[in-house]
């Protein structure tokens, strides 16, 4: 097999490769050094020098051809007006290196990093870095020790490549640093669950690589917000997030308030607003913004926020100044928020925007293998937090896990019911120690906090609001539609959310554009009023 040429890119030293007396050759000179290594041969070097230099490079061509007639010499004339000016120089090269006719079945390309200013060092290694230039660094050094006394001008060279990974022992490191990052992330506990120890490895790479947002999805208690602070904690701990952790939830956002806590208002915007609020967007500046349970924005706030996430900036309310944010934004749901694109409850835009990054946590029910390890963690926890030491006993240790494990079990509230039921036998445990009659209280209490509570027929809807009376004067036929309505109504925020419930198909051919407003009358019809449901 043919050697692959080696071809080196290099500035031309102008005071380093300096030198026209016999003496020369008692000195290092880069360039000429680079040529002279007896391991590696350099079949072409590409010397790159302003025009003024003619002289310099004839005596370094002569001296190089002395050294290494092999190497074919290629002197490339460039105009620059400041070596010092970075932009200048990162052109220059990227003009260079991109007109250049790059051969790599044939040939190693390498770039000489011991010439020219160190602005053009850097742009050198910038080149090899973004892969304009497909090869490594090169760099040469005066000789040292004893060669330095026998061959004073000959120096040493050592190539860098930029691919880490062909580092072992920056490559050990990494791995370390992956396992302890993916540690963070399971808070320290030892999951055994597949589909959750996935998660968190591809959640650990997002995290640290991407600043596209991040979607937490599943269950009430399956632990999304803390796994958000814990992204928050990794990523400030690895890379330059200075900003804060900035948490709301989106359920608590109501009316006219929800715009000015998001987006901030300027003072005097209306009534109340006596000084200038920054809102959570601007608050997470630099930072991480959590917004849980963003299934509950209203439409407005949502396409305000699909235009922060766009580009960057948004009103504050009674601003016509747009604001700059430059925030990584986490969101978490427990809803399908699939279905409330297609109720219109939620932008569709806005939707696909957040739907790049989806984790869906499983709930406890899920991991039952997870439950004994999430155990001791909780029990860490409580005698942490109370600084008080909790065990179990171990037939109670018993009983707990085989109800916990029980696949009947439902867990509905996931990690906090976990964490309450740990609590709970803790503070009851007499000396620190739990019992079986500590586990036995909490199964049954469990037990009737995950009762459902009773749907409640259309009927009874009915005969808790109107007398017997009332009833017999609604035309039969109006009975299960008015049912209906009030169901969604008492499971709706306001007006304007049981309206796009109500009439989401009218809703999306634009038909009627109110839909509050239909849902007020129709309960009018029936002496009814929103507030009163
Ligand atoms: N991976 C986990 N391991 C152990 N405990 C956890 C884990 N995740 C969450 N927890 C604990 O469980 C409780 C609930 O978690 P969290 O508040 O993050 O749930 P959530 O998914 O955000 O719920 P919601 O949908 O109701 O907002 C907290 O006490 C939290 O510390
Ligand atoms: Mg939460």
């Amino acid at each position: 097999m043919n050697r692959k040429r080696n071809v080196i890119f290099s500035f031309l030293g102008t005071s380093l490769d300096r030198g026209m007396m016999p003496d020369r050759w008692e000195r290092w000179r880069p360039n000429i050094s680079l040529c002279q290594q007896e391991d590696f041969l350099v079949d072409r070097l590409v010397l790159i020098r302003q025009k003024q230099f003619s002289k310099l490079t004839e005596q370094v061509h002569q001296d190089l051809k002395q050294v290494s007639p092999e190497t074919e010499l290629v002197d490339q004339v460039v105009t620059m007006r400041d070596p010092w000016d970075f932009q200048e120089m990162y052109e220059l090269l990227h003009n260079l290196l991109r007109s250049y006719h790059f051969d790599r079945e044939k040939e190693n390309y390498y770039a000489h990093m011991t010439t020219g200013t160190h602005v053009v060092q850097i742009c050198l290694f910038l080149m090899v870095e973004a892969r304009f230039l497909p090869g490594k660094l090169i760099q040469t050094g005066p000789p040292r020790g004893r060669k330095a006394q026998k061959h004073p001008g000959q120096g040493v060279s050592e190539i860098i490549d930029l691919d880490l990974s062909k580092y072992d022992r920056l490559q050990t490191r990494f791995v370390e640093e992956q396992v302890e990052a993916r540690d963070f992330l399971r808070s320290g506990i030892a999951t055994k669950n597949a589909a959750f120890n996935a998660l968190i490895e591809e959640l650990e790479v997002v995290a640290l690589r991407s600043s596209a947002p991040i979607f937490l999805t599943g269950p009430t208690g399956a632990g999304k917000s803390h796994l958000a602070r814990r992204v928050y904690e990794l990523r400030q701990s690895r890379t330059d997030l200075e900003g804060d952790f900035v948490e709301i939830n989106c359920a608590t956002l109501r009316g006219d308030t929800a715009m000015s806590t998001l987006f901030g208002h300027k003072k005097g915007a209306f009534t109340g607003a006596s000084s200038d609020r920054p809102g959570v967007l601007r608050q997470a500046h630099n930072g991480l913004l959590f917004l849980d349970e963003i299934g509950e924005l209203g439409l407005d706030e949502q396409a305000m926020l699909l235009r922060a996430l766009e580009e960057g900036t948004f009103l504050p309310v009674g601003s016509d100044t747009p604001v700059k944010s430059c925030f990584q934004l986490i969101a978490g749901t427990n809803r399908d928020l699939r279905t409330e694109v297609v109720t219109g409850n939620f932008r569709e835009d806005l939707f696909a925007r957040l739907n790049i990054w989806t984790f869906e946590l499983p709930g406890l029910g899920k991991r039952r293998e997870d439950i004994e390890p999430n155990l001791d963690y909780e029990l860490k926890r409580f005698t942490e937090k109370e600084s008080r030491a909790i065990t179990f006993n171990k037939e109670a240790r018993e009983s707990f896990l085989t109800f916990a494990k029980d696949p009947a079990t439902p867990w509905r509230g996931n990690f906090r019911d976990l964490n309450a039921a740990v609590t709970r036998m803790g503070t009851l445990a007499p000396r620190g120690r739990i019992r079986v009659e500590q586990v036995e209280q909490e199964k049954r209490r469990l037990e009737m906090l995950w009762q459902r509570p009773r749907e409640e027929s259309g009927s009874e809807i009915l005969s808790d609001l109107f007398s017997e009376n009332a009833l017999t004067d609604i035309d039969p036929f109006d009975l299960p539609q008015l049912s209906y309505v009030i169901e969604v109504c008492r499971k709706s925020k306001n007006l304007s959310e049981a309206g796009r419930s109500l009439f989401s198909a009218s809703r999306k051919k634009k038909t009627n554009p109110n839909d509050s407003d239909r849902v007020r009358k129709y309960l009018a019809k029936f002496g009814l009023k929103f507030d009163d449901l």
